[in-house]
């Protein structure tokens, strides 16, 4: 097992290891008493939520359950507000806790419950995706969506607790698994050679507890040096802008991981020194390295997204494995910078 500090503005710890799920309430009782919602949602429920829910009964504490539906759907103003009226109904305090338990989806809400319910209670993320393990349990943002765009609406609220166990990875859909691995290879690209090499080498048999571990540690040392978003944090959205515009021209029906995976590839042809690298080991994962949209339409998606100023845009380059920059382009020569990444294999 391993215990990575996080040195937030107000610290907590991430455990990672097999089988934790089972020691979630004596973990919880280190730090808290007295009520917990268990927040899932109906796929992860039927797989996980008795465990959870045992363990913490058996550590002390009185118990309550919500699950909400699977899928984005339920990052939303109904969900939000019905947990909340839940909270209220069940008169917990400011000294009891939320437990998120399942993929980001169910992360982002309850976090953002969370951080306004009473005006701030604590929050404990249980993550079973790789997705949520590596990238949106650790760091402290939280949000819903509105009609107008997604994370519309949300908070800064850092857990108190994130246990991460990889066991619960067993039961994840092959392609959710992949998706992950998109913000995994990420991760490499912009921090660790090391890491980049090992998923070279063992692909998707990779060693799940290293490379789960090197991925929050990167991604909590970024976000304790920025925790607001206001400068390196931006390094995190290597792929994102392209990646965004896929998502969004697909309607959604791209994951976000391969949208992120095609975002990185594209800037890597166009901007980077490495592209053959880069682009061999995604494709080495199953995940996308190029799109079919075109430039003019991919670059008016990603100009509609929200990290926008004024006439000009902050591109996260990958540069070489294990160097990345943030660059200021005129938001002008977005499309030929993309035109030029497309691969038309
Ligand atoms: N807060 C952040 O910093 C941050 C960062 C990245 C992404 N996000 C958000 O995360 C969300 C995506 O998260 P996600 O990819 O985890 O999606 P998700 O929560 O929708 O989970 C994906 C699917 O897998 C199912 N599932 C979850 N765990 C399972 C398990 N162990 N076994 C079987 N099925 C399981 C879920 O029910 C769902 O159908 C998006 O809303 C995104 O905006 C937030
Ligand atoms: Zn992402």
């Amino acid at each position: 097992m391993q215990t990575i500090p996080i040195r937030a503005t107000r610290p907590y710890e991430v455990k990672l290891g097999k089988g934790l799920l089972d020691s979630l309430g004596t973990e919880l009782a280190r730090i808290g008493k007295g009520k917990v919602m268990i927040v899932t949602d109906e796929n992860v429920a039927p797989l996980y939520l008795a465990r959870a829910y045992r363990s913490l009964k058996e550590a002390g504490f009185t118990v309550y359950t919500s699950a909400v539906p699977a899928g984005e759907g339920s990052k939303s103003m109904k969900y939000y507000v019905n947990l909340l009226e839940l909270l209220a109904n069940k008169e917990l305090t400011r000294s009891d806790t939320l437990i998120a338990l399942g993929g980001g989806v169910v992360g982002d809400l309850t976090g953002f419950v969370a951080a306004s319910y009473l005006r701030g209670i604590s929050y404990v993320q249980v993550p079973t995706t790789l997705l949520a393990m590596v990238d949106s349990s650790v760091g402290g943002k939280t949000a819903i969506n509105l009609q107008g765009g997604k994370n519309l609406v949300g908070a800064f609220h850092q857990p108190s607790l994130v246990l991460c166990d990889t066991e619960l990875l067993n039961s994840l859909p092959p392609e959710e698994f992949r998706a992950g691995c998109g913000e995994v290879i990420k991760t490499a690209i912009l921090f660790d050679k090391e890491l980049f090499a090992h998923l070279r080498e063992k692909r998707l048999n990779f060693d799940q507890e290293y490379v789960i571990g090197c991925c929050i540690r990167r991604k909590g040392a970024v976000v304790c040096d920025d925790e607001f978003d206001r400068g390196q944090r931006q390094l995190l959205n290597l792929g994102h802008t392209v990646g965004h515009a896929i998502e969004f021209l697909s309607d959604y029906g791209i994951p976000h991981g391969y949208a992120v995976a095609a975002g990185c590839c594209i800037l890597a042809r166009s901007l980077g020194r490495q592209a053959d690298r880069i682009i061999e080991c995604f494709s080495a994962f199953g995940l996308p390295t190029t799109s079919f949209f075109s430039p003019k339409a991919l670059a008016a998606g990603a100009l509609s997204d929200k990290k926008r100023k004024g006439d000009h845009l902050t591109l996260v380059v990958p540069v070489e494995v294990g160097h990345c920059e943030l660059r200021q382009i005129p938001l002008t020569e977005l499309e030929s910078i993309i035109e030029a990444g497309i691969s038309h294999e």
